[in-house]
């Protein structure tokens, strides 16, 4: 794209003030900027407009988890479904590292971050430790598909080949980037970072399977015969990947997809709740959580939305080639966005200053035929880090880890 397009693109939906610096800049930085205007998909922020009304919520009615005491019945039977289904080479893990990590507060991609005490434990490590377990239990390498973003993308792989791929066989890693999203004031005006760049973050955890998709890897995954994704979030360092027992659930049951659940502490926790939204498996977020949803009970007589997701899904890969084409609504959500001032100076906001626009994974459960949410034991399994102290930070999830025998 040259000068005179851009500028026409620009003109057309309202955003020539992205030139602005245009004549200030080198002649790469002004290429740069050129090629970035045109991969950018400027039509998100339409959304603004209907921000209030376009992710109105349908019915929500309670939906049948399976509890600890059934999957302990079942443990056996489970287990060998899910071994047997990872033996064949069916089943793969999409770790979620494309985030920005912002309330942790690094400048390093979030799983570099170091919870380790009187030696160095990283997130990523965790995590590889955690996979490791089940690699050694059914005697095969789980293929680990890693997603990153522009931002960290760099940063990330050169993290893993500096520590060895934490000991998993490169060769069963891929990294893939997903997509970014600009930004923009509360008005519309997509910001800039840098005089020769839009300021553009992730599109949020739903892009995965598209840009795994647009990377070549989800068709090569399914041409070998994976059958099954477990995704997870790159914070909670104690959940189990690829757990055959989860995923013999799933398969003996017949789902197309499953969501690993924890009981809520309290009912106005603040995690999002598996329910049905007519009638299809759904997640009510904590802010939706009305104080008559909060009190219901189901045919048990139990909290009927009593069952918080952790950000550890299995999805059938043929279901998720079947929702490829849909669109998933998308979240405006206010942030803070550095951005170059009318004077060309850098500001770095202390409060919100306009809008970000992400694709959420929970969007993609909806779109599901069903989902099984499956109870895992919340001190056993659920240490997020969004934060350095306080609730679901490196203190809570080192307590936790220490609880669980992991040397720190
Ligand atoms: P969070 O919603 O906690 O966001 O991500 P975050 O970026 O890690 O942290 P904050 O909100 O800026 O403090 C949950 C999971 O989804 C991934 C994250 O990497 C994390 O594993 N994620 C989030 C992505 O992969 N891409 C995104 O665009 C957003």
């Amino acid at each position: 794209m040259n000068y005179n397009e851009a500028k026409a693109k620009l003109d057309s939906i309202g955003q020539s003030q992205l030139l602005k610096y245009y004549d200030e800049l080198d002649d790469q930085a002004k290429q740069d900027l050129l090629d970035q205007i045109e991969e950018t998909d400027f039509k998100v922020v339409e959304s603004i407009k209907v921000k209030d009304t376009m992710n109105v919520r349908g019915v929500i009615s309670p939906i049948e988890s399976m509890e600890l005491p059934e999957i302990e019945k079942n443990a056996d039977k489970f287990r060998a479904t899910g071994l047997d289904a990872i033996k064949k080479g069916e089943v793969a893990a999409v770790l979620l590292a494309g985030g920005m990590g912002t309330r942790l507060g690094s400048d390093d991609p979030k799983g570099m971050y170091d919870i380790g005490i009187t030696k160095h434990v990283y997130i990523f490590q965790r995590l590889i430790e955690n996979l490791m377990d089940v690699v050694k239990e059914a005697g095969v390498y789980v293929p680990l598909f890693i997603m990153t973003s522009d931002k960290n993308n760099e940063a990330t792989i050169n993290f893993f080949k500096t520590m060895n791929f934490f000991g998993y066989d490169p060769s069963y890693i891929s990294f893939f980037k997903q997509d970014m999203a600009p930004a923009t004031d509360y008005e519309g005006h997509v910001y800039l970072e840098e005089k020769g760049r839009i300021a553009t973050s992730p599109n949020g955890n739903a892009g995965w399977f598209i840009s795994m998709e647009k990377a070549g890897l989800a068709r090569k995954a399914k041409e070998q015969g994976i059958k099954w994704i477990n995704i997870f979030a790159v914070d909670n360092v104690l959940q189990r990947i690829a757990d055959p027992v989860f995923i013999g659930a799933v398969i003996d049951g017949g789902f197309v997809s499953g969501s690993k659940v924890v009981r809520k502490a309290a009912k106005d926790e603040k995690v999002g709740a598996m329910c049905l939204e007519d009638g299809k498996p759904s997640i009510v977020e904590y802010y939706d959580m009305t104080p008559e949803l909060m009190d219901a009970v189901n045919e048990k007589g139990d909290p009927a939305y009593n069952f918080g997701v952790i950000l550890n899904y299995l999805f059938s890969i043929d279901e998720l080639y079947a929702i490829l084409e849909k669109q998933l609504p998308l979240h405006v959500v206010e942030k803070k966005i550095p951005y170059i001032d009318e004077n060309g100076n850098l500001v770095k906001p202390e409060e919100p200053n306009g809008y970000k626009f992400e694709q959420l994974v929970l969007d993609m459960i909806h779109q599901m035929k069903n989902s099984l949410p499956f109870e895992v034991v919340r001190e056993k399994e659920f240490a997020p880090i969004k934060n350095k102290t306080g609730v679901d930070s490196v203190e809570s999830a080192r307590e936790l880890c220490k609880k669980n025998g992991i040397e720190l």
